[in-house]
């Protein structure tokens, strides 16, 4: 028979084909995740992208990796209440979690980057972060041999800056959290939570009115909200006007993520929370009283024990027994 020898060729090139497909495995209590048609996930890009989000060759002087900002050792964020970039510069905003950012259509606090490929490259151009343009960014790792045979194998091409968006969103996007107290208990098993966090959990979809903005599977609604932090200032961070010159976007910013909420202090784009008993204290007031406060915001009245019992919810029911921790891969040479 002639069709036998080409039907198993058929069959041997689905197989390659599959081999390098990746299924994202979704913990418990997260949705499927939009992944754009044109980067579709694949093992070996993921792969790629991981080497290229932990390497400092990213960066001028080589000290500074996406890592550094958004380190898996301290919740995917860095422990700080500004970011440091080379030559020990300082921004005005908190470096944000990684985890679950795949979900978000708008990146940044103010949401200026559309999508994680839009958004990959910004840190490397931007002077006090990584201050290197593209083009030099794509000499330096063409120059790696290691570099250049996974973007052959992955994108057909040499290192380009759309191949490298492309590598550290795929990478990006397999950071999840899920699987956490609250989503046990909300599928059912009633031990997952304990007393003082069920009553939390009671007051943040309710009285608290938390869920108003934190809400979904990512405990945000991805959009911009002014509650107020930074607004003492007599030039306070204007958030997302800047992108829209609207007058209701002054002073709002994206709302976070809560998944792991206890890893990332310090809170707020500016940092300026240290703990979530202070944080709670904060809504609890009902914000900082400015012409654009989001009417979602109110004094809450809450007892001690309410205040209390809101922390440990947060605490305990956001914190996954299987947070993303990962180890920084061997960076090619
Ligand atoms: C010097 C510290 C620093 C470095 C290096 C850095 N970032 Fe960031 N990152 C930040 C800060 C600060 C923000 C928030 C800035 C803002 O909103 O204006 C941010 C925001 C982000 C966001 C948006 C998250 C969200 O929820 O909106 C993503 C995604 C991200 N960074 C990924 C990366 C990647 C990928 C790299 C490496 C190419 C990188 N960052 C390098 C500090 C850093
Ligand atoms: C009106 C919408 C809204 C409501 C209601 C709301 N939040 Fe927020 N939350 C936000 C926004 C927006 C931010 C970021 C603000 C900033 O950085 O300026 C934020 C920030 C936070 C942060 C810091 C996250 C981080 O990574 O820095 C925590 C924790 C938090 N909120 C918890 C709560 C709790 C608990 C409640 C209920 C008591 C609540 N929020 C009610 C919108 C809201």
């Amino acid at each position: 028979m002639r069709l036998l020898p080409i039907l198993l060729l058929i069959i041997s090139c689905i197989t390659v084909e599959a081999a390098d497909e990746y299924e994202l495995q979704y913990p418990l209590g997260l949705k499927r995740m939009p992944i754009p048609e044109t980067n579709e996930l694949t093992a070996a890009k993921i792969e790629l992208g991981k080497q290229l989000y932990f390497d400092p060759r990213l960066s001028r002087d080589d000290t500074v990796s996406c890592a550094s900002c958004h380190d898996p050792k301290k919740g995917w964020s860095n422990g700080d209440h500004f970011a440091t970039g080379v030559r020990g510069q300082r921004g005005g905003r908190s470096a944000p979690t990684i985890i679950n950012s795949g979900y978000s259509y708008f990146q940044f606090w103010d949401g200026r980057a559309i999508m994680l490929e839009g958004q990959a490259l910004g840190p490397i151009q931007n002077p006090i972060e990584m201050d290197l343009t593209l083009e030099e960014c794509v000499a330096k790792l063409n120059a790696i041999e290691g570099y250049r045979k996974q973007f052959q194998a992955v994108f057909g091409t040499d290192v380009d800056s759309v191949g490298m968006a492309k590598a550290i969103a795929s990478f990006e996007r397999t950071v999840l959290s899920g699987n956490a107290p609250h989503d046990k208990f909300k599928a059912g098993d009633e031990k997952a939570l304990s007393a003082a966090a069920q009553r939390g959990s009671k007051l943040f979809f309710g009285k608290a009115n938390c869920s108003a903005c934190h809400a979904g599977p990512n405990f945000s609604d991805f959009a911009f909200h002014n509650i107020g932090v930074g607004m003492d200032k007599s030039e306070p961070d204007v958030g997302r006007f800047s992108e829209t010159q609207m007058l209701g976007d002054r002073g709002s910013f994206k709302t976070p993520t809560l998944r792991e909420i206890a890893r990332t202090a310090p809170y707020m784009h500016d940092g300026s929370v240290k703990t979530l008993e202070d944080v709670v204290e904060y809504y609890d007031k009902g914000g900082f009283a400015n012409p654009q406060l989001d009417e979602e915001l109110f004094p809450l009245k809450l007892t001690p024990e309410q205040k209390a019992d809101l922390v440990t919810f947060l605490k305990e029911g956001l914190s996954s027994e299987d947070y993303p921790d990962i180890e920084p891969p061997t960076l090619p040479k």
